[in-house]
């Protein structure tokens, strides 16, 4: 952490505990959960079809926070160098650092996370549960992330595990 107000960027694949770090160390109001917009705009925080959308509220909510110099996570999987831009580009026009947090768990805990989680609801076409395919993937970024965050513009990188 800094000494004062930061913008703290997540990045891990699903079932790498997240949301459980976000939540034991901030308040609510402080923790912005892409799942959690998902779940605004489409009634299904898995709902992948809905991330464009959820991504626009996502960025208006991180604006909002930081031009009032407030601490703000970003609770998701934030694994794509381009994604990380947009929100350090928020931080930069608010003069905020921004501080890296990887949530470096190992591939076989998020997979078998995700695999005892359930399927998709009646009517719905996501389950809780990410592919492992996906799952695949975003752990390859995340250990990937690692060393690129510093230049990329973060002046933390804290590593999780
Ligand atoms: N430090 C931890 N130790 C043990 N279990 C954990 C830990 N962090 C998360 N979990 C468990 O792992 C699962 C996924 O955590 P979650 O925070 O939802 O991950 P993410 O938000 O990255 O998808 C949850 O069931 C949670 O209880
Ligand atoms: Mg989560």
């Amino acid at each position: 952490m800094t000494a004062g107000p930061e913008l703290v960027v997540l990045v891990g694949p699903a079932g790498a505990g997240k949301s459980t770090w976000a939540a034991a160390r901030y308040r609510t109001s402080q923790v912005v959960s892409l799942g959690a917009l998902r779940e605004v705009v489409a009634d299904d925080e898995n709902d992948q079809d809905a991330t464009a959308d959820a991504v626009a509220l996502l960025l208006a909510i991180v604006d909002a926070r930081l031009s009032r110099q407030l601490t703000t996570v970003v609770d998701a999987t934030n694994g794509v160098a381009a994604e990380r831009a947009e929100l350090l580009a928020i931080a930069a026009r608010h003069q905020m650092p921004a501080i890296a947090v990887v949530i470096d768990t190992t591939l076989d805990r998020c997979l078998d996370r995700q695999r005892q989680r359930p399927g998709p609801l009646p009517g719905r076409r996501w389950g809780r549960a990410v592919p492992d395919s996906v799952v695949r993937n975003q752990h390859q970024r995340t250990v990937a992330s690692l060393d690129t965050l510093t230049a990329e513009g973060f002046v933390q990188v804290r590593r999780v595990d």
